[in-house]
């Protein structure tokens, strides 16, 4: 949602604070800023806009101090304006925050009976005005915080300089996520351990309602009852923190061209290579057998997975599955019957409504798997087993590489659970893991499409409106198809099940609305065709994304076709995601469209 990065530092913090910031600007770019104290005083430099503007600013307007905190901001609260702009201050106090003061208003309010001004629409200032009312009455700024902190409610992480405190950075965890950095002689705070990357590997992670307080010489973790606590000290590998463009123009691209490498290495943490059976790690101990009921739930495209997954488990486990978004899931509250198992799907980890819905299975003592990416995110920390996806840092806020190691795992763990429940035979389950290691390879193969899809993509740009069909394992890609489009392009897009083509949506139907058809083939490719015929008779512009053979058996004149190579239909939607991504971003970057970073978004929502 947003990132938040602290620095005590030795030297001048400011430039470090904007390279970490740098290193944020996925999780939220629609202004920033860092506040350093220089001989005592807090000063700040904030920007709306992107941190370049931040930086400019920072040329002319120079900071100093050796300590510092810096934000880069997803707006909730309050326009994306300078003045909203984090660090938000008082002449005692400077404050970063993710996420969001839920009950910010009775704050606000019992503040303003203290006839205190505020000159921002922020809840962030509400804390540093809490806090600066704590320290006018005499407290100390760790007597501030620690009474300051249970007046709070909702989910979020904040770090705190104060004036006149040259070796003090405190920070607070509840709901967002937050990390230590030790260095040497230094030490520091971020959202995530790629923020404190430059500076160090050795990163503790908070939990909720911890909070900290760090010198130069010391770091001191107290629990929500404010007893010390220990937080381990993970040796991170900068391997994964690595994240950089390469020779690609976008983040998104990147990834894109990178699943053959990530979703082949994710296959092979579960598969055995060597008699190709599904091998699950020796910490997934799942007895599937004595499962009555899994339960799925995720957002976004995560949630298409799950969506894609259910069909896995029923047809290849026999295993009833339900799935909802997260956002509904959690509110729902689905009675917790039976002997289930509560599956969660998030690339983050740190997804607000998704964690929700874990703490909800988790409060009614069902076992939990969470399939995500970041296996140090809360939702992994707080969930009875992680299925991880070898993704690595998935920084476009677009998500492609995560969502086909997600279905690499979900389908390994769909055909183990066949195999548990005796509804797959060890000749299906070799099929079916034979299928699955011919994905990376055929990927690469699709991925040549590029060119030709950048083409589509110059009329698909044009468009208003787009509607995305597919049937089965095809219907939640097609979903997903929209989703992308959506999200990157800003145009109007719509995915169906083709089979409901008829029931209302073929009036949508004319020759200004292109018509994206995923019809691999499998089990229901005819009734596919047919739903294209109806589309093709309306004049419907079609594109359609099937086998070599496809276009002619659909008797399709005015088609326009990315041919892809013969899967196994099972698999095929790992690899029928890649012409959906590519359509997505070839038509946004045509269109001029921010890729890596589009509109109103942000990478991880860690607010509801
Ligand atoms: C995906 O392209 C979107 N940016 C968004 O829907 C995302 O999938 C969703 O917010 C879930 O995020 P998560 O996987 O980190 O939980």
């Amino acid at each position: 949602m947003c990132g938040i990065i602290g620095i005590l530092g030795n030297s001048a913090v400011a430039g470090n604070l904007l390279d970490s910031l740098k290193r944020l600007e996925y999780r939220g770019y629609d202004s920033a800023g860092i506040a350093t104290l220089e001989n005592g005083v807090l000063t700040r430099v904030r920007a709306e806009g992107k941190l370049r503007n931040l930086e400019l600013r920072l040329a002319d307007h120079p900071l100093l101090g050796k300590i510092g905190i810096g934000h880069t901001r997803w707006a909730t609260h309050g326009r994306p304006t300078e003045a909203n702009a984090h660090p938000h201050a008082t002449s005692r106090v400077a404050v970063v925050h993710n996420g969001i003061i839920e009950n910010f208003r009775e704050l606000r309010e019992a503040l303003a009976a203290e006839n205190i001004k505020f000159s921002t629409q922020t809840d962030t200032e509400v804390v540093a005005l809490l806090i600066d009312l704590a320290l006018s009455r005499g407290l100390s700024p760790i007597e501030a915080v620690r009474e300051t902190l249970p007046l709070l409610k909702g989910a979020f992480a904040l770090a705190f300089i104060f004036a006149d405190e040259e070796n003090l950075l405190i920070g607070a965890r509840a709901g967002a996520p937050l990390a230590v950095g030790h260095g040497n002689g230094e030490n520091y705070l971020g959202s995530d351990a790629l923020a404190l990357a430059p500076f160090t590997n050795r990163i503790s992670y908070l939990e909720d309602g911890d909070w900290v307080v760090i010198t130069r010489e010391s770091v001191t973790v107290y629990n929500i009852e404010n007893h010390t606590v220990v937080r381990p000290i993970n040796i991170v590998a900068q391997g994964t923190l690595v994240a950089d463009k390469g020779n690609f123009s976008h983040f998104m691209a990147k990834e894109i061209h990178e699943q053959p490498e990530v979703v082949g290495r994710t296959i092979a943490h579960y598969v055995n290579m060597a008699n190709g059976t599904v091998s699950l790690p020796e910490d997934i101990q799942i007895d599937f057998s004595s499962i009555d009921r899994l339960v799925i739930s995720a957002c976004g495209t995560a949630f298409y997975a799950g969506t894609i997954a259910k069909y896995w488990f029923e047809q290849l486990a026999g295993l009833p599955v339900e799935i909802d978004v997260a956002s509904e899931f959690r509110y729902r509250e689905p009675p917790l019957t039976g002997r289930g198992l509560a599956l969660f799907i998030s690339q983050s980890g740190e997804t607000a409504d998704t964690l929700a819905s874990l703490r909800y299975t988790n409060a009614g003592g069902w076992p939990s798997l969470a399939v995500v990416n970041v296996p140090t995110s809360t939702i992994a920390r707080e969930s009875t087993m992680v299925a991880p996806t070898l993704a690595g840092p998935e920084i476009g806020v677009a998500s492609t590489k995560a969502f086909t190691c997600q279905l690499a795992v979900l389908l390994a763990l769909a055909i183990h659970a066949g195999r548990a429940r005796g509804m797959l035979s060890a000749f299906a389950e070799q099929e079916l893991v034979t299928a699955l290691l011919s994905i990376p390879a055929l990927m690469s193969k699709v991925l040549a499409h590029d060119v030709e899809i950048e083409q589509l993509a110059r009329d698909l740009a044009k468009a208003k409106d787009v509607l995305y069909l597919g049937r089965g394992l095809s219907f939640p890609l097609a979903l997903e198809g929209a989703l992308k489009l959506k999200e990157l392009s800003y145009i109007h897009a719509e995915g169906y099940a083709a089979g409901e083509l008829k029931h209302g949506p073929i009036a949508l139907i004319d020759e200004t609305m292109p018509v994206i058809v995923l019809a691999p083939k499998d089990g229901v490719f005819e009734k596919t065709v047919s739903n294209l015929q109806e589309v093709a008779a309306r004049g419907g512009n079609i594109i359609l994304i099937g086998s070599a053979t496809a276009a002619t058996e659909a008797g399709l004149e005015r088609e326009t076709a990315i041919v892809m190579p013969d899967v196994h239909h099972i698999v095929s939607p790992l690899l029928y995601a890649l012409p959906v991504q590519l359509l997505s971003y070839h038509t946004a970057r045509v269109m001029g469209k921010d890729v890596d970073q589009p509109r109103n978004l942000a990478k991880s929502v860690t607010v509801e």
